[in-house]
C-alpha cells in the first residue's frame, strides 16, 4: 500500500502535528511504502519571511528524522525539490471547478484568522491534490481539518479520470478519530497559525512555562476537579495508556490537587516522551550535511516516479 503525507512548515513542529499526523505516519512506515514530504510550497502562503521559511523547513525535516523516520524505509524530501508538482497543480486547476474551491473551510479559516488571502490560498487544494495524484497514492493520513482536502482530490481525480481514463488513484484518508483534534493550550485546536502550540522540543523551562498558561476552568483548590472538557487532562491523556488515565481522572476528582500539579505532570509527561528524540535532533543539527544528503536522495526517488505519471498526463491532455 502506497501511503503519502505532508507537513507545513510555517513553524515549529507542535504536539498537534505529532499526535495527528506524524506518529502514525511513523509507525506505517514498519508495513508500508511511505512517502512523506516538507510542503514547503504550501507555507510559502503564510510565510511573509525567506529566511525564516528555510529554516522551518529544515527544522521539520530534522524534528521528523529526530522522531523516528527512517530514511531507508521512508521516501522523505522537500516538496520544492520535486517541482513536477506545479505542472499537475496547473493541469489540475483545469479540472477544479471554482465552486469546489469555494466551499474550502480551511481556505474560510485561515482568512478569518488574519492570512493575507491570495490566489495561493485559495488554490491551495490544488496543489495539495498534486501531491497526492502524482505518486498514485493510495492513503493519506492526516487529522480531521483536513479531510476536506483530501475529498476535494478525489473529485477532481475523478473528473480527470472521466475524461482520460483510470489515469490517477483514488486516495482515501486515514483518521485516528480518538486523536482526531489536539487542542491547544486556549482550548482551540492546536495550530501554528492560532499561536497556541506546545512546541515538540522547547526548552525544559519554557516548556513548564507554556503548560502553565494552559486555560482551565477557574475551580478552586480543594475542590474535585471535572477530567472532561479539560484542556490538560485532554493533552496528558494522548501520553497515557488506559490505567494510568484512570488513575489520573481518580487524582481529578480526589480534589486533593489543583490544576498547578496536573500542569507540572503534563510537562514532565512530554519531556519524558521526547527525551531520545531530542538526543536524535542534537546529532542531526551537528549534521546538517546528512540531512540534505537525505532529503536529495528521497526527491530523487519521488522525481522518477512523478516523471512516469506526468508524462501519462501530459499525452492525455495533449500537452506533448
Ligand atoms: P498547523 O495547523 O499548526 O499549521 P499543519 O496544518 O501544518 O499544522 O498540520 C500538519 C499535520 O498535522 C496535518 O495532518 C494536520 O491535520 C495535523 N494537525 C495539525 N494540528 C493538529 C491538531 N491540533 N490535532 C490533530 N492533528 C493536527
Ligand atoms: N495541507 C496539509 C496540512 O496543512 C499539508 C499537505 C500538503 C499535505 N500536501 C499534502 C498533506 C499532501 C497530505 C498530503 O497539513
Amino acid at each position: 500500500m502506497r501511503i503519502l503525507t505532508g507537513i507545513q512548515s510555517s513553524g515549529k513542529l507542535h504536539i498537534g502535528n505529532f499526535f495527528g499526523a506524524m506518529k502514525p505516519m511513523i509507525e506505517l512506515q514498519e508495513e508500508h511504502e511511505l512517502y512523506t514530504f516538507i510542503a514547503n510550497y504550501h507555507s510559502l502562503t503564510s510565510s511573509k519571511d525567506a529566511a525564516a521559511l528555510r529554516q522551518y523547513t529544515l527544522d521539520a525535516a530534522i524534528d521528523y528524522l529526530s522522531l523516528g523516520l527512517d530514511p531507508n524505509k521512508t521516501v522523505f524530501w522537500i516538496q520544492s525539490e520535486m517541482p513536477q508538482v506545479l505542472e499537475l497543480y496547473w493541469i489540475l486547476s483545469k479540472f477544479t471547478p471554482m465552486g469546489l474551491l469555494e466551499r474550502a473551510h480551511s481556505y474560510k479559516d485561515k482568512v478569518a484568522k488574519g492570512v493575507a488571502s491570495s490566489h495561493a490560498l485559495f488554490s491551495y487544494p490544488v496543489l495539495m491534490a498534486a501531491d497526492i495524484l502524482i505518486l498514485d497514492t493510495q492513503k493519506v493520513p492526516v487529522g480531521k481539518d483536513q479531510i476536506q482536502h483530501i475529498e476535494m482530490t478525489r473529485d477532481i481525480a475523478i473528473k480527470f479520470n472521466n475524461e482520460f481514463g483510470e489515469i490517477f488513484t483514488l486516495p482515501e484518508y486515514i483518521v485516528e478519530e480518538e486523536l482526531a483534534t489536539i487542542p491547544g493550550i486556549d482550548g482551540e485546536k492546536m495550530s501554528k497559525s492560532y499561536g497556541n502550540t506546545i512546541e515538540l522540543f522547547m526548552e525544559e523551562k519554557a516548556l513548564q512555562q507554556r503548560c502553565s498558561k494552559i486555560v482551565t476552568d477557574s475551580t478552586p483548590l480543594g475542590e474535585a476537579l471535572d477530567p472532561q472538557g479539560c484542556n490538560v487532562f485532554a493533552l496528558a491523556s494522548l501520553f497515557l495508556d488506559h490505567d494510568t488515565k484512570s488513575e489520573l481522572r481518580e487524582r481529578y476528582t480526589s480534589g486533593k490537587e489543583g490544576y498547578g500539579h496536573f500542569k507540572k505532570y503534563l510537562k514532565e509527561l512530554i519531556w519524558e516522551a521526547f527525551a531520545e528524540a531530542r538526543q536524535k535532533r542534537a546529532y542531526y543539527l551537528d549534521h546538517p550535511d546528512e540531512v540534505r544528503d537525505i532529503l536529495s536522495d528521497g526527491a530523487k526517488k519521488a522525481q522518477r516516479l512523478a516523471s512516469i505519471k506526468m508524462a501519462q498526463v501530459k499525452d492525455a491532455v495533449g500537452l506533448l
